[in-house]
């Protein structure tokens, strides 16, 4: 399984975009960042590195809500796997550490990885510590709404908005097109939802837009874990200029290459798409939008 690690300084880039999420921001150092979730004053979970910089390798989560970090992930080795859990009971020096059995990233990547995270640590904690999953939907409840609600909206996506998470959280997918009788394939991040439309984009300057005007078939693999989707679609160009601005805002990077008004910036949405999620345990799923 190929594991993503962010960066501290990636992660604090990803958390001072996301409106959310910068309301959050309680601690912003070299080597730590901390969240307070609910708005209490005391940060909830904090992600950190040992050095300043690095990818993170320790993710410490406020289990009891009581301003005390109870649930440490540690991740040794630096392959994005957690192998330590220390579990520390509220109001008592007692310590548990643990191997930790599971694959999950360690990073800070987006809210659905972070929630699961969680999800995949108190079930590793329920089986070794008997810590039960019922504390863990508590503390949520209480003291993460917001991230409980996008995970379940998430988890319990169906159709356009399920492929769109996927891309979302694989944050690059490749797109192929045919030049002649060529194949040609690159990797792409750009993705939006807007008025039930999966939207990319690109410089009207590229190959790839040169390619696409001669001829709108292409096809989209993106990957995460061992789940790969896989999107064929025709390619509609869309000069709205509301959408230009709404895939500028949501991924404010591409400033420093395009706006809204330049005669590069080029949009196009998926039409007549057959998107089909494929796994080595599960039958394939067929999406059509
Ligand atoms: C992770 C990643 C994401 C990218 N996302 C996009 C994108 O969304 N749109 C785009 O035009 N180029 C994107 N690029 C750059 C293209 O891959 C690159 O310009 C490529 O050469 C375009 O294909 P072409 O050479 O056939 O025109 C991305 C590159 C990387 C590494």
């Amino acid at each position: 399984m190929e594991v993503k690690r962010v960066s501290i300084r990636e992660a604090k880039k990803r958390i001072k975009n996301d409106p959310e999420l910068s309301k959050m921001l309680v601690r912003s150092g070299w080597k730590e960042i901390a969240l307070d979730l609910d708005g209490d004053g005391f940060a909830d979970v904090s992600f950190s590195c040992e050095k300043a910089g690095r990818k993170i390798d320790t993710m410490a989560v406020d289990l009891n809500g009581s301003g005390e970090y109870n649930l440490y992930l540690h991740d040794f080795d630096g392959n994005g796997i957690p192998d330590t859990v220390i579990f520390m009971k509220e109001g008592s020096e007692e310590q548990a550490v643990v191997a930790f059995g599971g694959e999950v990233e360690l990073g800070f990547i987006n809210l659905g990885v972070r929630v699961a995270n969680l999800l995949v640590a108190e079930d590793f904690l329920n089986k070794e510590l008997g810590l039960s999953l019922a504390d863990l939907a508590a503390y949520l409840k209480a003291h993460a709404v917001a991230m409980l609600a996008e995970i379940e909206k998430r988890e319990n996506a169906t159709g356009i908005d399920k492929v769109y998470y996927f891309l979302e959280d694989a944050q690059t997918y490749y797109l192929a097109t045919v030049e002649g009788n060529q194949p040609r394939v690159r990797p792409f991040g750009t993705i939006l939802l807007r008025d039930g439309k999966l939207y990319i984009q690109t410089g009207r300057v590229k190959a790839v837009s040169r390619q696409i005007a001669e001829n709108p078939l292409v096809e989209i693999c993106a990957c995460q874990g061992g789940t790969w989707l896989r999107i064929a679609a025709e390619l509609v160009e869309d000069d709205n200029h509301d959408a230009k601005v709404e895939m500028l805002e949501k991924m404010p990077a591409l400033k420093a290459m395009y706006n809204a008004d330049d005669a590069n910036m080029q949009m196009f949405y998926l039409k007549d798409a057959k998107a089909v999620f494929s796994s080595f345990t599960a039958e394939p799923e067929l999406i059509e939008f």
